[in-house]
């Protein structure tokens, strides 16, 4: 199995006047390295704001390539040429459920957090169907064992912090436009990328609410799968909203000719 992928250019630059760069990047491919172990202290975890957790390392990160770490590395430059904050809100959100959201936005922070300079954190707004979960001790949050990488199912990844939904959250299953606003103003702190991993906008109203208020949208879609009606439509609910969407991700393309020839082209 591959994990391909394209970083595309999408969308808002026309309505908006800005938007991420137009695709130089054509498809890439990608096999799959990892990455490495060993927490890195980050400072102090900034004290818990009721009635959420605080950010807490994370464990078990996905195997990553030198093809996800490319189209990553592009997809990053795009977004920083857009949102050029001190700190940058990205949810990252699909037209529907399994189509790669939490492991295109992990794979985009764990890129992020490659880098020493960056502070990046990941936050569950998945609340009916979360990916990360706080370990007993409250000091860890480990990402679902389906998706963690062989590899680095067992290691802290470094520079990476995430956010699991609080048990109000939990309870709840609802992920209110207030709530979030509570942790983008308290939580957060401290961190200069936060990227949300959010529910399929065609699926859960939560969706087009935390997309408001954000700053800056990524649709992931699944290739083969999502057709181009269904993918407009998500982008327009997000918008009606007031959302920003920034631009979209193929996910798992498939290339019909090798990847060393198609490299070449
Ligand atoms: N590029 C990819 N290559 C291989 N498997 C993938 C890829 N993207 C997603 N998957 C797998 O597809 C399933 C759904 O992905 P996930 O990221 O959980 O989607 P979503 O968050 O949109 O529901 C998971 O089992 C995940 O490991
Ligand atoms: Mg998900």
């Amino acid at each position: 199995m591959t994990r391909i992928f394209d970083a595309l250019k999408k969308s808002e630059a026309s309505r908006q006047g800005a938007g991420l760069p137009a695709p130089s990047v054509t498809p890439m491919p990608s096999p799959v390295p990892h990455v490495a172990a060993g927490a890195r202290p980050m400072g102090a975890v900034r004290a818990s704001a009721e009635p959420f957790r605080s950010p807490v390392p994370l464990v078990g990160g996905l195997d990553l390539n030198e093809d996800v770490i490319r189209e990553m590395t592009a997809l990053r430059v795009s977004v920083e040429s857009v949102l050029q904050g001190p700190m940058r809100s990205v949810l990252f959100v699909s037209p529907q459920g399994g189509e790669g959201t939490t492991t295109v936005a992990l794979q985009f922070a764990q890129v992020l957090a490659r880098d020493s300079s960056i502070r990046p954190m990941m936050l569950d707004a998945h609340v009916r169907r979360p990916a990360y979960s706080v370990d007993p001790s409250q000091r860890m949050a480990m990402l679902d064992p389906r998706l963690s990488g062989k590899n680095a199912a067992a290691s802290v990844v470094p520079n990476l912090f995430a956010l699991p939904p609080s048990e109000e959250l939990l309870r709840g299953g609802v992920f209110q436009p207030a709530a979030l606003r509570q942790l983008l103003d308290t939580a957060t702190a401290g961190f200069d990328w936060v990227l949300l991993d959010g529910p399929p906008v065609l699926e859960s109203p939560d969706s087009a609410s935390l997309a408001s208020q954000v700053d800056g949208v990524i649709l992931v879609v699944q290739a083969g799968r999502t057709k181009r009606p269904v993918l407009t439509r998500a982008a327009d609910l997000l918008r009606k909203a007031g959302a920003r969407v920034l631009g979209s991700v193929l996910n798992r393309r498939v290339l019909e000719i090798p990847e060393f020839i198609y490299r070449r082209i």
